[in-house]
């Protein structure tokens, strides 16, 4: 009996298509190369030293780019993230007469922060196609999001109280960018996920709009994106936006 189910457990690990390799990379597979952080440091130096200073180790308001507290604020994003961050928003309050930076330049900058960050050099230069398929995490691999990170999960809603919204058999919460715009691509991925092992009550939906109310989604599968609270024994999401994925749930 035993082996027939180690049988069929081989069997079907064989069968599992396997993600493509470029799908699970993270910074620590040599995802760029020392030529394109040598680049970068130049590029650095000109338009981000002043303030985040040469080693990255920032002064005054310009946080350190090499800190705890960055790897924190960072962990378990895609690269592609912290891109968008830089792109728009550094450095702050650019003017027309402000010198351009490319976005080539602005990846050989991002290639100078992760060898910074003692995350090593590879064979093959970083490129923009790539950076949403690289995760940012710590040596030791993922670890549960930290209280406050803006989040994406999917699960059932149940109301257990007339105040208490909860969504059930939800999925590990991955981070979700604070501007993003839910896509349907994201609808349809979440969509399609097995129900997940997690627990959430929904808290301060009354942010969403005044008129905004969980009961139209009761019973319903649905995807979650705010602000995510952990507290022994009852993690919270504070919701910024509902999305429908199925009008059942186990579906
Ligand atoms: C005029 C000073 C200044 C310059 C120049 C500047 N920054 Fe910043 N940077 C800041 C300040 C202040 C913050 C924190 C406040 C904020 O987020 O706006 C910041 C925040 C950041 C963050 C977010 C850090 C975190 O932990 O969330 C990154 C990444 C960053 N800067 C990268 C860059 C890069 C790359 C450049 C060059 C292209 C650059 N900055 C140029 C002042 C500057």
């Amino acid at each position: 009996m035993i082996y027939t189910t180690l049988a069929v457990l081989l069997l079907s690990a064989a069968t599992v298509p396997q993600q493509p390799a470029a799908a699970r990379r993270t910074v620590w597979d040599g995802v760029y190369t020392t030529a394109q952080a040598e680049r970068g440091q130049a590029a650095y130096t000109t338009n981000c030293s002043r303030c985040h200073m040469d080693n990255l180790a920032g002064k005054g308001t310009a946080p350190s780019l090499k800190s705890e507290k960055f790897m924190e604020d960072w962990r378990e994003y895609p690269l592609e993230s912290l891109f968008t961050l830089i792109r728009p928003d550094m450095p702050p309050r650019r003017t027309e007469d402000s010198p351009r930076i490319s976005d080539a330049d602005y990846l050989d900058i991002l290639t100078y922060i992760l060898q910074g960050n003692a995350f090593p050099p590879g064979n093959a230069e970083l490129g923009i196609e790539a950076l949403n398929r690289i995760q940012i995490v710590r040596k030791e691999g993922p670890s549960p999001l930290p209280s406050g990170s803006m989040v994406l999960t999917a699960g059932c809603l149940l109301q257990l109280s007339e105040t208490n919204w909860t969504l059930i058999d939800a999925s590990e919460p991955v981070r979700a960018a604070i501007l993003d715009r839910t896509t349907p691509e994201q609808l349809r991925a979440a969509a399609s996920m097995p129900p997940g092992y997690q627990k959430f009550r929904l808290v301060n939906y009354d942010y969403i709009g005044p008129d905004f109310n969980l009961e139209p989604y009761m019973g319903q599968k649905i995807q979650v994106r705010g602000y995510l609270i952990r507290q022994p024994d009852a993690e919270r999401i504070n919701v910024t936006s509902v999305d429908r994925l199925a009008p059942a749930c186990g579906q």
